[in-house]
């Protein structure tokens, strides 16, 4: 079964062909970094502007590299939910148009279902049931991933997200947006005891919740401090000890609650899987403990529409269709 994907919740505009939910036909991504680096972050108006400037060409290269033509669609899917309103809308309009055109069905798909399909694409063989820490820029959540489409949130962050963390932090060191990625690199060359920093937790509630606006307040004052005194800042060794800091925190929630529900399958997904220290400290806890890990490679980390291929493809099969009166919606339970 072929499905056409869409996704546009955020700063990517990005469409893909994707066979039976596993294989990845064409993966087509526009990024829009460059339109938002100025402002130091999104600007929802100029992200929903500029999906519309390029999803049609998108698609329509799309289908050249697949060497398909629209006539071999058998479902569109596309991100329903959540995201940028105005982004998201610019996808399901595209997507429900494009359905109706083509006489096919409609499948919406949660943008973080999404990411957790990523590492269906990246190994055959994962099947449910597994355990899945999602970590994005505007999602931190533990997910119980009982079936396909069968799932539940454990725990999930009070407050920011883990990339939100990453990219504020990022800011105030001067690192641009978006900011994980540069603090990764630099963080390389770091010490990660340069600093002491706060390991975020949240009083007589769900062991599983996480927290981290008080991890990058504390990355805030570290800098401005250092600013307001003239004393130097040791970036790469702040950098090091932030990715320390939030890896020390996913990975102990996560590799808790394997134990407590005995999960032997571990999967991370979503933009901060890319984070070299969380990948790394993920690969001593999971060998350490006799656990699999499944972290898909780095471009399928990132917001990509093969990822809701995939995920589409088992709503699909599960027989959640929608008609053309389908919304978007800012936020949304998994
Ligand atoms: O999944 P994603 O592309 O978009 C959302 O759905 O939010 O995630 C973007 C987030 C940003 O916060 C970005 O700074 C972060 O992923 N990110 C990283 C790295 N690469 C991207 N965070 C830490 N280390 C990285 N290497």
């Amino acid at each position: 079964m072929l499905i056409f994907a869409v996704e546009s919740s955020c700063d990517e505009t990005a469409v893909a062909l994707v066979e039976d939910g596993r294989r990845v036909l064409a993966d087509e991504i526009f990024s829009q970094v460059a339109l938002h680096e100025i402002y130091g972050g999104v600007v929802p108006e100029i992200a929903a502007r500029s999906h519309l400037e390029v999803i049609s060409l998108l698609a329509d290269r799309a289908l050249d590299k697949a060497g398909a033509s629209r006539r071999d669609i058998d479902a569109v899917a596309c991100t329903y939910a959540p995201g940028l309103i105005g982004a998201v809308l610019v996808g399901v309009n595209f997507a429900k148009s494009a359905a109706l055109a083509l006489g096919v069905p409609l499948v919406p798909v949660h943008h973080i279902r999404g990411h957790i399909a990523a590492n269906y694409l990246a190994y055959p063989d994962l099947e449910p049931p597994f355990l899945c820490l999602a970590i994005s820029g505007g999602n931190t959540m533990l997910v119980d991933v009982r079936g396909y489409t069968d799932m539940s949130i454990l725990g999930l962050t009070r407050d920011d997200a883990a990339g939100e963390c990453f990219d504020k932090s990022a800011r105030v060191m001067g690192l641009g947006y978006p900011g994980g990625k540069p603090i990764d690199e630099l963080s390389q060359r770091g010490d990660d005891r340069a600093y002491e920093l706060p390991r975020p937790s949240v009083n007589g509630a769900n062991p599983y919740d996480m927290s981290f606006s008080g991890l990058k307040t504390a990355v805030v004052n570290i800098a401005h401090h250092a600013e307001q005194t003239g004393q130097p800042l040791d970036k790469p060794g702040l950098a090091a000890s932030l990715c320390r800091a939030v890896s020390e925190t996913l990975v102990g929630r996560t590799m808790a609650a394997a134990r407590a529900l005995g999960y032997k399958n571990v999967a991370v997904a979503g933009g901060v899987a890319a984070n070299s220290r969380i990948r790394a400290d993920f690969e001593a806890a999971c060998a350490r403990e006799g656990r699999r890990l499944f972290v898909p490679p780095l471009r399928l980390c990132g917001d990509n529409a093969a990822m809701i291929g995939a995920q589409g493809y088992y709503e699909y099969l599960a027989g959640r269709t929608a008609g053309p009166d389908l919304n978007a919606y800012a936020t949304m339970d998994l």
